[in-house]
């Protein structure tokens, strides 16, 4: 019954799709189990790149089933054009299973996520706009709609016109817009039902089965432990639950089913959007990150705010998520820095803090405490294990280790496929 759960352990964009994409081959189903198409993986296999929002990244591997379960938020025309975009270039995707209670981003929760942020003005989130937190924000007020609902026209008409009630009121006399007609959003809605019929399932049945059948069952989260909307830096997170606890949730799968949580860490950090973040950097060293990592974001193309790596953050996510496991990913990025900083504690207000501050206040004021490590010159990118890495490599590796709480079962030292080194199996 191994049940793996593969999550960002810092604020997302850890390179998540390259380490679900080396397990890909031995996995029978990749489950996506919260947020939507504010994530961005890319995935390069042989000479393709593969930029995905939506759909699991097992979706590149033959053998593999990949699910959208309940706790998504489903935007059907990017999950549609998404699927096409796949076809044209070869890719099966008729194995998709779509659960029947994962909820819709419809037209206006994507006009309401853009107008409330430009109405915070400078207190914005800095969100993706692609409409997530308005979708749970209906789910949570019971006035969400599902995917099940596009095949019954009555009802999905009566919940349309329930959500619109308010929005409609609050567009036109706070926000200044026009009002969006039940009619049309309806319609539009119907339009996707005949295309995703051949894709929905219930898929907490099919996942279920599928352990007990000793399937191996991956689940995939989106974003990250800091941008979780309980345990991340509130306000300043994603409106879903990325955490081990969340794939539970969000596919339909007992907490006594899991077997394994991988948390993925970057051997820096980024994060995108507004909030704190202790040790970015805004000097050349973070814009060398930026340009070296690539650092900028697939989904919505802005660059990432960049900064050394947070060991207080990394054992933060170990016991959040109950991490068995780290894959540490973009080691290849450091090579070239004389020394690398990395942040073992912080100075709030003139203490010294070991652990993440739960006080949203200690923690803007969070200054982070380095320690210096001896880098390295040699390119590792051909390195197969761990004793190829150069001997300063293999300290910076295991110091983060030591800190972080968790064994690093992998690291990835390139953004290739095969450029990944295996330290213990997964499996
Ligand atoms: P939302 O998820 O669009 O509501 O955005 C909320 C916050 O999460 C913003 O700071 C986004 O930049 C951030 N965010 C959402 N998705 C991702 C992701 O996949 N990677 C990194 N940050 C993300």
């Amino acid at each position: 019954m191994p049940a793996l759960v593969l999550l960002g352990a810092q604020w997302g964009d850890e390179g998540k799709g390259k380490a679900t994409d080396l397990l890909g081959g031995s996995v029978d189903y990749v489950v996506r189990y919260q947020g939507g198409n504010n994530a961005g993986h890319t995935v390069v296999v042989g000479d393709q790149k593969y930029a995905l929002h939506l759909l699991p990244s097992g979706i590149l591997s033959p053998g593999c089933t990949p699910v959208i379960g309940n706790g998504v938020v489903v935007d059907p025309s990017v999950l549609l054009s998404e699927l096409s975009g796949l076809n044209e270039r070869g890719v099966d995707t008729s194995k998709l299973l779509i659960s029947g209670n994962a909820h819709i981003i419809t037209p206006y929760n994507v006009t309401v996520d853009k107008v409330t942020e430009r109405f915070l003005g400078k207190r914005k989130i800095g969100t993706t706009g692609r409409g997530i937190g308005p979708t749970y924000a209906d789910k949570i007020n019971r006035v969400g709609i599902r995917v099940q609902d596009l095949y019954d026209e009555s009802i999905l008409t009566q919940k349309v016109e329930a959500a619109l009630d308010v929005k409609n009121q609050m567009l036109t006399k706070l926000y200044n817009r026009r009002a969006i007609a039940v009619e049309q959003v309806v319609e539009e809605l119907l339009g996707y039902a005949d295309k995703l019929a051949p894709y929905v399932a219930d898929t907490v049945l099919v996942l279920n089965e599928a352990l007990e059948q000793d399937k191996v069952v991956l689940f995939e989260g989106g974003q990250g432990t800091l941008l979780d909307i309980d345990h991340g830096t509130y306000p300043f997170v994603t409106s879903s639950n990325p955490t081990a606890g969340g794939a539970c949730t969000g596919a339909g799968v007992g907490p006594t089913k899991i077997s394994r949580v991988i948390g993925i860490l970057k051997a820096y950090t980024t994060r995108v959007g507004a909030g704190p973040f202790p040790t970015e950097l805004f000097d050349e060293d973070g814009e060398a990150l930026r340009r070296i990592g690539g650092e900028r974001g697939v989904t919505t193309g802005r660059d990432r705010r960049c900064g050394w790596f947070d060991a207080v953050i990394a054992r933060y996510a170990t016991r959040v998520n109950g991490l068995t496991d780290f894959f540490l990913t973009k080691l290849d990025v450091l090579t070239g820095w004389e020394q690398i900083p990395v942040c073992v504690a912080y100075e709030i207000d003139g203490r010294r803090v070991e652990e993440l501050p739960y006080s949203q206040t200690d923690f803007h004021h969070a200054k982070p405490v380095y320690e210096m490590l001896p880098g390295w010159n040699e390119d590792i990118s051909k390195a197969k294990s761990f004793s190829d890495l150069p001997k300063n490599a293999q300290a910076y590796v295991k110091t983060l280790e030591e800190m972080s709480g968790a064994p690093i079962s992998a690291i990835g030292v390139g953004p290739g496929r095969t450029e990944t080194i295996e330290i213990n199996s997964f499996l």
